[in-house]
């Protein structure tokens, strides 16, 4: 399973994509609103993309699908790698097909269900992003989704990759990967869970004191012979 940050924070992108972590960035409105200040859009976009080997996905803020398709076009143009992400809407999928027309990729977003997830497909769409935290948030299972939408993808043979979004603990991630879901995107304080263990940690401060101790025996008999 790919793994994508679900943040605008160039410095948690940088330090994530050092360690080698991240297949991909995924941002929306709220994300950069967040973290931008006032820097420029377009540029603070463009460091995004140059931090990143691999699709970065941009918002359009239209809501009409020719003004999705006028904005995808040139947030497009910032960098090879931008993907445009849409929101599941009528126009949304209008938008997806005329995009991908374009050979534009596209990240369906703000996907709830599981016929909105095939239309979607239909539509052309590289990804689905299906909300499994905010689906958990109204007392929905929001990994039935996931289920659903890999078992409708494997039925018709779609290309479009899961790409399972709103995930807010480790657990959501670990049941992403075994339901088979191509891609999970994480917010940067989930990603760095995954590597801590409580056990990692006390074995590991185990191994450096027993070696510590082992040295300190060395020297004394060593002290002791001469
Ligand atoms: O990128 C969109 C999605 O991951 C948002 O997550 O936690 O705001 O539901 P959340």
């Amino acid at each position: 399973m790919k793994i994508f940050i679900d943040t605008a924070d160039l410095k948690e992108i940088r330090r994530a994509a050092r360690a080698g972590l991240i297949d991909g960035v995924t941002t929306n409105p709220s994300l950069l609103a967040k973290v931008m200040g006032d820097a420029d859009v377009r540029d603070y976009m463009k460091q995004i993309t140059d931090a990143v080997n691999g699709p970065v996905s941009l918002e359009v803020l239209a809501t009409s699908a020719d003004s999705m398709v006028e904005q995808g076009r040139d947030l497009a143009s910032i960098a090879d790698n931008v993907v445009i992400k849409v929101p599941l809407t009528e126009d949304g999928l209008v938008a997806t097909r005329q995009l991908r027309a374009h050979g534009i990729g596209v990240n369906v977003t703000l996907c709830f269900s599981p016929a909105q997830a095939l239309l979607a497909a239909k539509a052309g769409a590289t990804f689905i992003s299906p909300f499994v935290g905010r689906l958990d948030d109204i007392s929905h299972q929001g990994m039935e989704l996931i289920a659903q939408i890999r078992e409708i993808y494997d039925n018709y043979g779609f290309d479009t990759e899961i790409l399972v979004a709103s995930i807010r603990h480790p657990l959501h991630f670990v049941e992403a990967a075994m339901i088979g879901a191509d891609i999970a995107t994480v917010p940067p304080a989930v990603l760095w869970k995954f590597i801590q263990h409580p056990l990692t940690e006390r074995g590991l401060e185990a191994f450096l004191s027993d070696w510590e101790k082992a040295q300190l025996q060395l020297a004394k008999t060593e002290e002791a012979k001469a």
